[in-house]
């Protein structure tokens, strides 16, 4: 029986890996899958809520490092695990996506030999200004399974010298969840909850360092929820960083009144209000493909994206930071002048499913 450890820290890691888990658990003569949570996100409604609303079993080992710089942050991680590793000795280590969980993780199984595989693998913005872009290369040089969500990915992997028999085009594991908690999304009641017309709000988040840390930055993106507040009601769910930073820049008279402010949803409902809303506003790199995969529209507020398929084939519209332009493309897209999509190639569902039978069979 070949042991296969899983490590996840952050919130967007919970919902890649909770598939993998169920498709593990059909070869369980095969092999057994255990999850590490290292602690990275530690607030119950950044970390709980999302094993309870997946269903996935409670990690098998929990490190408890919460947040800090990225150094101490990614050095406690690794101190820890590498305790880990050396009692548990597994033959396989699975980190999903781009957090700082992922790469501490990826870095400390190959200084100790042992294999490595990356779910959604090959993602690049080409924008090393984003933790998660040094993040994302280094995982990717350091694994042996590259797990490829789209086609970008694997031309990216190509170009950086990985050998071809490391990739494999294998769809989205997000994307596996969403569509196997779909009916509990269309179901859920948290639009007529919080007094929304289907169809007719704005549903926006904000967490990226370049638009919350700098105090101009979120006054500014905060003014210009107002204004679409204006026009539609707007839902501002707000993670843990962007709050800290509305009460460490003393902003909170600048919330305009007309926002809906909550704090950060289970995935269930959060997914709910997606699925929902007429237009989605974000800096997130997962809500880019859910909304592609929801045919819902989007604006993203970056510069850059490590997911040009949601611009190529989704419903994602790419503005940069501009906010004046933001708002110009929500009240396009309010006033009717949409962007049809299309669903990306293997973002069917099983993903989970091709990740567990390669695993298995190599
Ligand atoms: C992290 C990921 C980012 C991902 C995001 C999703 C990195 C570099 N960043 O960003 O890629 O898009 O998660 O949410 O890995 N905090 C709490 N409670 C929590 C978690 C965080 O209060 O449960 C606060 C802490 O003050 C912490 C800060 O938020 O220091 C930032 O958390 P951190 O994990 O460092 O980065 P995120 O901004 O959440």
């Amino acid at each position: 029986m070949k042991k296969i450890l899983s490590v996840v820290g952050a919130r967007p890691n919970f919902m890649k890996i909770a598939p993998v888990d169920k498709a593990l658990r059909r070869y369980g003569r095969e092999v057994s899958h255990k999850i590490c949570h290292t602690g990275q996100h530690f607030d119950d409604f950044m970390s709980k809520i999302f094993f309870d609303d997946l269903k996935m079993p409670r990690p098998a080992f929990y490190l408890g490092v919460g947040g800090g710089s990225h150094a101490s942050q990614t050095a406690r991680i690794m101190l820890e695990l590498e305790k880990v590793f050396e009692t548990e000795h597994p033959d396989l280590v699975i980190v999903p996506g781009d957090v700082n969980s992922t790469m501490a993780a990826a870095l400390v199984a190959s200084k100790m030999s042992i294999p490595i595989a990356h779910v959604e693998a090959g993602l690049r913005s080409f924008d090393k200004t984003m933790p998660e872009e040094i993040n994302r290369i280094v995982t990717d040089v350091v694994s042996d399974y590259l797990f490829v969500t789209e086609h970008s990915g694997i031309r990216n992997l190509r170009d950086e010298g990985i050998d071809n028999d490391k990739i494999f085009f294998v769809g989205n594991t997000m994307i596996d969840t969403l569509e196997a908690h779909y009916d509990l999304i269309e179901a859920s009641p948290v639009t007529a909850n919080m007094g929304l017309t289907q169809g007719k709000y704005i549903l926006a988040t904000f967490h990226r360092p370049t638009n919350v840390d700098d105090k101009e930055s979120l006054a500014a993106l905060m003014a210009t929820l107002g204004h679409l507040a204006g026009h539609r009601k707007v839902v501002f769910p707000v993670h843990p960083r962007t709050m800290k930073n509305i009460r460490e820049h003393e902003l909170e008279k600048a919330i305009p009144r007309n926002l809906i402010i909550t704090q950060p949803l289970g995935y269930i409902e959060f997914l709910s209000l997606m699925r929902y809303a007429e237009l989605v506003i974000t800096d997130s790199g997962g809500i880019q493909e859910e909304t592609t995969y929801l045919g819902v529209q989007c604006i993203t507020v970056r510069k850059n994206t490590e997911r040009p398929v949601t611009i190529d084939v989704g419903t994602n519209h790419l503005v940069g930071t501009d906010l004046e332009k933001v708002e110009k493309t929500a009240l396009d897209i309010l006033g009717g002048i949409t962007k049809p999509g299309r669903i990306p190639e293997l973002w069917d569902g099983k993903a989970a499913r091709r990740i567990a039978e390669i695993i298995v069979e190599e």
